[in-house]
Formats: C-alpha cells, structure tokens, sequence
C-alpha cells in the first residue's frame, strides 16, 4: 500500500490520479488541471519542459551515478563553476544532498562544528514562530508546527520567536553568546503559512550575528530562485550558510545544496582531520541533477524569470489584493507567491474538487488558500487560478 504523506489514510479521500503532465499542466483521464503549486514549489519551468529532459538523456548516455567521495565528473565541476557568480557574496564552498530537509541538516551540522571547531562553547539555536525547515528531528526542531509535528517533544535548546525586531533583539540580548546558530526561511515563511515579512527583520538579525557571533543560515529551499520576487533574499541580506532546493533541478530530481562562505568553510579547513566536516549522502552531487541543475539556471537567466515573475506578482495582486469575503483573514502576495487566509480552516473543505471541476489543481491547507505557480505560466492561466479562488466565496 502507498503510505500518503501529511494524512489519516483512514480517511483520506482518494488521490487524482496523473497519467501525464506537461508545461503548467496536470492531466488526469478526465481533466486538465493547471498546477497552482507547482509540486509543492519546486516545478518551476512547467513539466516536460524539451532541454530539461534532453540534458537528463545526455548524461543517462553518458553514466547516471557515481559517489562523490574520492571522484569527481564534469557536470558537477561545471554547476560548481557556474554558482561560484550566480549565487551572491562568496557563498562559493558547495555541498549537496538528496532533499531540503537533509540539505538544512546539513547547515545546521556545519552550524554546530563550525563553533565546536573553534573551540567556541554554544548550546542554543534561535529560530521562527511558524518555521518549517523539513520533517527530520534537526529540522523539526528548529521548525515550529504544531500540525506537522505534534508526536514529537520539543528540543529545549530551540527557541522561536516572532519576525518582529523587539524579539529579536531580545532574544541576542538574552540569549546572545550561548547561539551557535539563528536559523530563518527568509521574508517568505512557507509550510508555516504562507506568512510574508519584511527585510528589515532579516537586516537587524545580519547585525546582531555579526555582533555576538552567530551562524546566520538562510533556509532558501522554497524561497530561492525567484519565489519571493527576488532571485534569492541572500541577493539582499548575505548570510553565513545558505540552503536551497525544490527549484534548483528544476523541480525534476530532488536534491539540496548547502552553500557556505569562506568564513564556515575556513572553520573545516587545517591539518587536524577531526576538523573535517562528515557528512557524505549516497546521491550527493549526482551528475543527472547537476546537469539539470545547470540547465535550470541557463533557462531562469536566459529567459529573464525574474521579469515573469514580477509579472506573476502584479497580476496576482490586480486580482487578489482588495478582494473581500467575512471568512477571510488575510490576502496577501509576494513575488510568485500568494494566499487567501481564513478565518476557520472548514472553509476550504471541498474547495480542491471546486477546483478540479475549473482545471485547476489546488492544495489548500490548514487556513490557507495558495498558489505558488510556475514561472511560465501565462497571465489567462492565473487568472483562472484567481478566479478560481475568488468564485469559491461567490458560489
Ligand atoms: C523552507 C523549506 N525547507 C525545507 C524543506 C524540506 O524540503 P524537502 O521536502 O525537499 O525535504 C521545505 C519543503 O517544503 C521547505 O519549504
């Protein structure tokens, strides 16, 4: 049997079944459904998209999977290459992994030995109210989600606060010398409820890092490439050890990278072996991700994604922004992100088969009505996304 994440299997209703999928489109025996969340953020480019699937039959040809330990291949030297100028400041020491959750373990290691290395002596990690960083013990720890989480104690060494600077600041003020590291999903806050918040929080905490000396990591697994209308938040605030994921294979093949400044990486760095950082997942660097990986960056530089997705995020506010039910809490947008938030979660009941029976394939969750789209969707298709939205109250 296949064991359903997030879900009562007692219950659960039954899955829409995919026999196909291509640009914006999911397609079932029956429907055609735009994927307003673009498989849980990561589909960037559409499915099926020629040059992604023609960069993964070139390296199949060629071999599919070597270790990493000990050897290297040409499209990992060439993806290295190429982050070294497209990722900012010097965020140029790489390791990857299998998904975004290990890949932010990975982060939260280095965190950790970064200070053990050093001889430093810190016990706590700051982190967010509503965080979600993955589902491994580390990364629920430092995540805050009650409805993901709630079989599981909570870490005492953790400690969240809301994204609002007198928190923050008291928080370092407290807590200051004893953190290893201050851990956020930056501006945009995803599982956690498509929650949006302002850059000045992320600039006061860069201060404060550098101030008590503190790791500052930016989980950018759903916020980078583009998703908060920025190619990535670390573009305006650097931090120490940035994650990303999702959208960095274009959303074809999972995998992670944990990218790290000089600073972290010198931290490893010597003639002591025990300084060295271990860690080493079966799948890292795998050269079909790395060649698509490549190929996904050409195609979001090439074809200029940061002006679609400004374009996604005027349309998305011309259409949300203003719109007005009793039951709804909030709308609000960012960049290729958008949410209606209701008062009562009983709201959305039944709004996936609504939308299903509109060609649109939703999943709202908790009290949140979203959309993270694919960047090349066209304006006819959000609005029959929003439209979609909107006709739930009116119906
Ligand atoms: C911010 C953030 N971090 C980490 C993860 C975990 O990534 P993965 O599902 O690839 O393990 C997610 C997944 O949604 C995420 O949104």
């Amino acid at each position: 049997m296949i064991w359903y994440p997030y879900i009562q299997m007692k219950n659960m209703k039954p899955p829409y079944k995919i026999i196909d999928a291509e640009g914006v489109y999911l397609k079932t025996a029956d429907a055609n459904l735009i994927d307003s969340i673009s498989s849980w953020w990561c589909m960037i480019h559409g499915y099926k998209h020629t040059e992604l699937n023609e960069a993964m039959k070139v390296q199949i040809d060629r071999f599919s999977h070597c270790l990493l330990a000990g050897l290297s291949h040409d499209p990992i030297e060439r993806l290295n290459e190429k982050l070294e100028t497209f990722l900012p400041g010097d965020l140029n020491y790489y390791f990857f992994s299998d998904s975004g959750s290990v890949g932010v373990e990975v982060a939260l290691k280095m965190a950790v030995q970064f200070n053990k290395n050093r001889g430093a002596v810190r016990s706590k990690m700051l982190a967010l109210k509503n965080a979600y960083h993955g589902d491994t013990f580390m990364t629920m720890a430092v995540g805050d989600d009650e409805d993901y989480h709630n079989a599981f104690p909570k870490n005492p060494n953790v400690i969240h606060i809301p994204t609002n600077i007198e928190d923050l600041e008291k928080a370092f003020a407290q807590y200051g010398d004893d953190l290893i590291c201050f851990i956020a999903e930056p501006l945009l806050q995803g599982a956690g409820g498509i929650r949006m918040y302002d850059i000045s929080f992320l600039r006061r905490a860069r201060q404060l890092c550098d101030q008590y000396d503190v790791v500052m990591i930016f989980d950018e697994v759903a916020t980078g490439f583009g998703r908060t209308g920025n190619r990535f938040v670390s573009d305006l605030v650097l931090p120490d050890i940035a994650v990303f994921g999702k959208a960095l294979t274009g959303g074809y093949v999972g995998h992670a990278l944990t990218a790290a400044t000089k600073k972290i990486f010198d931290g490893f760095y010597g003639d002591d072996p025990s300084l060295a950082f271990m860690h080493g997942p079966t799948f890292m660097g795998n050269p079909l991700v790395c060649s698509l990986a490549l190929k996904s960056i050409e195609i979001f530089e090439r074809d200029d994604y940061m002006s679609k997705i400004k374009r996604i995020e005027e349309i998305a506010k011309r259409e949300l922004i203003g719109f007005q039910d009793e039951r709804i809490a909030d709308v609000r947008v960012m960049g290729g992100a958008f949410c209606i938030e209701v008062k009562d979660g009983k709201t959305l009941d039944g709004f996936q088969d609504f939308a299903y029976k509109r060609g649109v394939f939703v999943r709202p969750f908790v009290r949140y009505m979203y959309g993270m789209v694919p960047y090349i969707i066209t304006e006819e298709q959000l609005v029959q996304i929003t439209d979609t939205m909107k006709a739930w109250f009116r119906r």
